[in-house]
């Protein structure tokens, strides 16, 4: 390294806080400070500047109406259809020929999608969806890798007005057949199979596996062909090909179906304290208007700009934006269906430059590993289209911002740092881009309407410079509105620890840990629930336990998470054998094997243990933190409060000679 770098190295380790550069701050769309003060003074009416993002059908009558909080309802009496919002009327107002989503392969094939090829194409499925008797309200599951046939399918579903479930293609048969017969869905979308470093992966097989599973009668499975030859596949009876489907229908034309603000635009599944996953419900208003609001102000995105999310659409981040917030805004959308290190560790950045990406959203795991590699990937490439970078879905450590700040962005790039959740429909806590200071590693205030603050255990606000917990004080429009039909499991999650039902208050938990600092930076901890966040995937121990106790040999099992340099957290078992069982590397397999089937590789455990008994308290809780700290090499604390201290020091043991 030359002096001159190793200054800067310096330098920018001892940097707290930067700057939005100037010639950012002078294109911003939104760049005036007074919009806080504004959205504060105005609450709820702010929230139309979030509507008048949209083309209404028919003009809301109020923008918000608590009468049954914490069942809140957003732009009541409007109506519209999202995909005529994401589509028709970019068509309508003559900008038709901007690309819509730039595909890329994971083989290096591209797919350009115009805004008219896009609409053409949604029609298409549109009808081929009614064709097969989906009707408006009818839940479709969608169990498809980064192919653009997903997006078309999402939006064919908001077109018809059928709520679309996206189950990621990650995830196992087993978590598919749950999730359909969760949402008692009657129709599937899906694949023959995609590629994954190269190699041609079977998905059919994983679905049908899935399908078998589903307690109720499905009506259709519509099966993408993606591999053509390379897998051969047959297809039952009530199994159509998407092509020669689609191919009756060319050229149809599919009027959007109106729909009423709170009518539901789509289900999504997260995974929570408990087993069973949880049925997040989004409205075609508030969830709508709010991606197109975030896109705008948070990615400053524009028409005429090319981004690109790096997420996958199977999650929340690809759904708000890489598909509705993007095209809401009539933008570029690039999705890229493979690995980021295939057929080389420089596959990002050599899509950054042949797209002449200008605003790049992905995650901190990503960045990471990016690190890991080394700045001479992207140093091959030209990254000077960049104008903005932005991070989402867990926390992002000091080093890796700025390396991210100067390797990606070459110092001129301001860097949003996204907190949100698959419950709140877009972001919350982030910088605007073209006002705030930057502090690396906190992700900033509130946005503007956004009522966060830090609490005690008791709900007072923690003075700055403390931890506490997150929480939200104030409704929004891209608010879940409750969990598919399960009212009461939607008020004990997020709205009993801190709200007061009897004065009708009512306040947000979402389950992390955060502290605050004097400007009201927030910095957020982490999760405070048994939910772990594993590259950025969150899911719940709970359901990795149930996946483990189900295997033969394996009396009980605790899931923790523990610290990971490129994951973030990492998943470790800790197993009991059942009698007569020994432990050892077989019984470890079938562990593994026990997870990968319940829910998928994005769980696989970094670790089993195997030990006698687990650490538990006098009254015989599972003490989970002490695990944690074991997994992560953490020094331990006080283990007096123990039923059986003597387990603590076997099991470090075991993991230390690992
Ligand atoms: C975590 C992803 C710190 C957090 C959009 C949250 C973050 C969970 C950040 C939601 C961030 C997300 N900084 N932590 N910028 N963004 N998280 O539902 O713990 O998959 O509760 O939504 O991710 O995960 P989910």
């Amino acid at each position: 390294m030359t002096d001159e770098n190793v200054d800067l190295e310096v330098r920018l380790e001892e940097q707290e806080a930067f700057e939005p550069p100037e010639s950012f701050v002078e294109q911003a769309n939104v760049s005036d400070e007074g919009i806080y003060e504004e959205f504060e003074e105005n609450w709820p009416e702010c929230w139309e500047r979030a509507a008048d993002m949209l083309e209404w059908d028919e003009e809301y009558d109020d923008v918000l109406v608590d009468d049954d909080a914490p069942f809140y309802e957003w732009f009541t009496g409007g109506q519209l259809n999202a995909s005529a919002n994401c589509l028709d009327r970019h068509v309508e107002a003559g900008r038709g020929d901007n690309v819509a989503i730039e595909w890329e392969g994971e083989l290096g094939e591209t797919r350009t999608y115009t805004y008219d090829d896009l609409l053409e194409e949604v029609e298409e499925f549109a009808a081929t969806l009614r064709d097969l008797g989906v009707e408006e309200d009818d839940v479709v599951t969608l169990y498809l890798p980064m192919i653009p046939e997903l997006p078309i399918a999402m939006l064919a579903c908001a077109r018809l007005g059928a709520p679309h479930s996206v189950v990621f293609a990650g995830f196992s048969a087993d978590a598919l057949a749950t999730r359909m017969n969760s949402a008692d869905s009657e129709y599937l979308v899906t694949c023959d199979g995609y590629y994954r470093r190269g190699d041609a992966l079977d998905h059919i097989e994983k679905a049908n596996e899935g399908l078998a599973g589903v307690d109720h009668e499905v009506s259709d499975v519509v099966v993408v062909d993606r591999l053509g030859d390379e897998l051969e596949h047959s297809l039952s009876d009530n199994q159509h090909d998407y092509d020669d489907l689609v191919a009756e229908y060319a050229g149809a034309s599919v009027e959007p179906v109106s729909r009423d603000a709170e009518d539901m635009l789509f289900l999504m599944y997260t995974s929570g304290t408990t087993g069973k996953p949880k049925g997040v419900k989004h409205t075609t208003g508030g969830y709508l208007s709010y991606a197109a609001w975030t896109s705008h102000a948070v990615l400053d995105i524009e028409a005429d700009d090319t981004y690109w999310c790096s997420a996958d659409i199977g999650w929340i981040t690809g759904h708000s934006y890489i598909v509705y917030g993007p095209l809401a805004l009539g933008t570029t959308s690039v999705m890229y269906e493979g690995t980021p290190d295939y057929p080389e560790k420089d596959r990002m950045w050599e899509i950054v430059e042949k797209n002449d990406v200008d605003i790049f959203y992905t995650a901190p795991t990503a960045i990471r590993a990016f690190m890991k590699w080394g700045a001479e990937y992207p140093q091959e490439h030209d990254l000077s289209s960049l104008r903005l970078l932005g991070t989402v879905g867990e926390p992002i450590n000091p080093r890796a911002w700025k390396w991210y700040y100067k390797h990606i962005g070459n110092e001129e790039c301001p860097i949003v740092d996204t907190w949100w959740q698959t419950e709140t429909g877009g972001m919350m806590i982030t910088t605007l881009p073209g006002i705030g200071t930057m502090k690396p590693g906190s992700a900033g205030p509130p946005l503007p309407g956004i009522d966060g603050r830090i609490v005690d255990v008791d709900g007072n606000r923690v003075e700055s410079g403390n931890a506490g917990y997150l929480t939200v004080d104030q409704p929004w429009p891209g608010m879940l509105r409750t969990l598919y039909q399960n009212d009461d499991r939607f008020i004990e999650e997020y709205w009993s620890e801190y709200s007061d039902p009897d004065s009708d208050e009512w306040v947000y938990f979402p389950e992390d840990g955060a502290k605050i600092d004097d400007d009201g930076y927030i910095t957020v901890l982490g999760r405070v629930d048994d939910v772990i966040n594993v590259s950025g995937h969150r899911l719940g121990t709970m359901e990795i336990e149930s996946a483990i106790v189900g295997v033969e040999g394996v009396a009980e099992a605790a899931v923790v998470g523990g610290d990971h340099e490129v994951k973030g957290e990492a998943v470790y078992v800790y197993a009991i054998t059942e009698d007569g069982y020994e432990e050892g590397d077989e019984l470890e397999e079938r562990v593994v094997e026990g997870v990968l089937e319940s829910i998928g590789p994005i769980a696989k455990p970094e670790e089993v243990i195997f030990t006698p008994e687990l650490p538990k308290t006098r009254s015989g809780k599972i003490m989970r933190r002490l695990l944690e700290d074991i997994a992560s090499g953490n020094e331990l604390g006080n283990t007096s409060t123990l039923r059986n201290p003597e387990i603590v020091d076997d099991i470090a043991a075991q993991v230390d000679s690992d």
